[in-house]
């Protein structure tokens, strides 16, 4: 099967971060990764690989090398994309009309969320003889739809929409007056419960289109950023052991800042790198050495020059869907590149044989942040910030290129079994 079409599969299984996160698991599993609790104390074999998550919905992955490591090798993408929470007390009715009661998680495209078959997925706690089970759940078909108000009743529709998310982007369900199973009762259902034994739900929408790829493009839903999390996934999977332990990261909570127990800005990837070193009888000492030796790719999609607004984009910084990996850059650091991390990164694509471009905002255009700098806060190395160019952001339904994919694999796969070598002082060298 080609590249992009696994990752369409990956894209369909993964409507939550807590969908992406049991699939992720599930692949690593059938490599032969074994799984991890953080509550467990740890005993790791050389040459084995690992995993372990936190929240069902956040995981990192890594590999122990055979003998004495450098470093890690990392990478960092994230799995949560912007959506409408279902809140708790969810079912609207009227009379005429079942609705779900919604609020925005981070920021989407609200235009882009109309009018098109919905569907709803997420996890359950469910009341059981052993305790409060987790369980997750997927409608896996069209269930719900936020329709637009007709052009006749709304003649300024195609001047500038401002959207209120309590009012606007209530999804519409079903009738009132139709006969069946209720909300909770078909949430009960696929959860494989009785409706009074769900205590609680973090259940969104999503869009279930399937991946299309079309003249040299892919489009498809939450692109940004499981292209990322998916090419960054293989790459470690496939690549060769180095002088470093790789360590594969993928973090819930991007899109709403990351500052929650699982996102970049937790102890989460701290508490795993030190594990790691502690559990084969290393001290803080060698977790520190480690770390000065190490370096982190963070992966996050970027924007691609806009065919119908090339206005956007930085003159001397729009790139292409297609033209290979994006170097992100950010004076103030939203972006954590600098000189030195893209110089390591750029020889490492360059040895690939993968094209590279450089990105920065326009200087009067603030842009967002990512993965990088907030994962810093924790564990503070020598980070790149990099990504794929795609169109339309947050939209429902995005676009990139279709050879980009196998670009970041191709760099990344090389990355992984490579280690930094800083022995000679200011001089840097990937070996
Ligand atoms: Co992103």
């Amino acid at each position: 099967m080609d590249t992009n079409k696994r990752l369409f599969e990956y894209i369909a299984t993964s409507p939550t971060a807590y969908h992406a996160v049991a699939h992720t698991a599930a692949l690593l599993e059938v490599e032969g990764y074994t799984e991890l609790e953080e509550n467990k104390k740890w005993e790791l074999q050389r040459g084995k690989g690992y995993f372990v998550t936190r929240n069902g919905s956040s995981l990192i992955a890594f590999r122990v090398p055979r003998d004495d490591y450098r470093g890690f090798m990392m990478t960092a993408a994230h799995c949560d994309s912007p959506s409408f929470k279902i809140k708790e007390n969810a079912v609207l009715s009227d009379g005429k009309y079942t609705r779900l009661s919604v609020e925005k998680y981070g920021g989407m495209l609200c235009s882009t969320w109309l009018d098109r078959p919905l569907s709803i997925a997420g996890r359950v706690m469910v009341r059981t003889q052993g305790g409060i089970e987790t369980r997750l759940i997927d409608f896996g078909e069209p269930c719900a739809l936020i329709p637009n108000v007709a052009i006749h009743m709304n003649r300024n529709a195609n001047d500038g929409m401002a959207y209120n998310a309590a009012v606007d982007m209530l999804p519409l369900i079903g009738e009132d007056k139709k006969e069946g199973a209720s909300f909770i009762e078909r949430v009960a259902a696929l959860a494989d419960a009785k409706a009074e034994d769900i205590i609680t739900t973090d259940l969104f929408l999503y869009a279930p289109d399937e991946g299309v790829e079309w003249n040299g493009f892919i489009s498809a839903p939450r692109i940004d950023d499981l292209q990322c999390a998916f090419a960054s996934l293989k790459a470690f999977v496939d690549s060769g052991n180095g002088d470093s332990m790789p360590v594969y990261c993928l973090f819930d909570n991007e899109e709403v800042g990351s500052r929650t127990k699982q996102g970049a800005a937790s102890t989460f990837l701290f508490d795993v790198l030190m594990r790691t070193v502690s559990a084969l009888g290393g001290s803080d000492e060698d977790y520190r050495c480690k770390v000065a030796s190490s370096f982190l790719v963070s992966c996050d999609n970027g924007h691609a020059v806009h065919p119908n607004h090339p206005e956007y984009a930085d003159k001397n910084h729009s790139v292409l869907m297609n033209g290979g990996v994006v170097i992100k850059y950010n004076a103030n650091q939203q972006y954590t590149t600098d000189a030195l991390s893209s110089a390591v990164f750029r020889l490492v694509c360059e040895e690939a044989g993968v094209p590279v471009q450089s990105y920065a905002n326009r200087a009067d255009m603030p842009g967002g942040s990512t993965l990088g700098n907030i994962a810093n806060t924790q564990v503070s190395l020598n980070t790149v910030d990099i990504g794929l160019a795609q169109l339309a952001m947050h939209s429902a339904f995005e676009t990139a290129g279709a050879d980009d994919t196998e670009h970041l694999i191709k760099a990344l796969t090389l990355f992984f079994g490579k280690s930094l070598c800083t022995e000679q002082s200011g001089v840097y060298k990937l070996i």
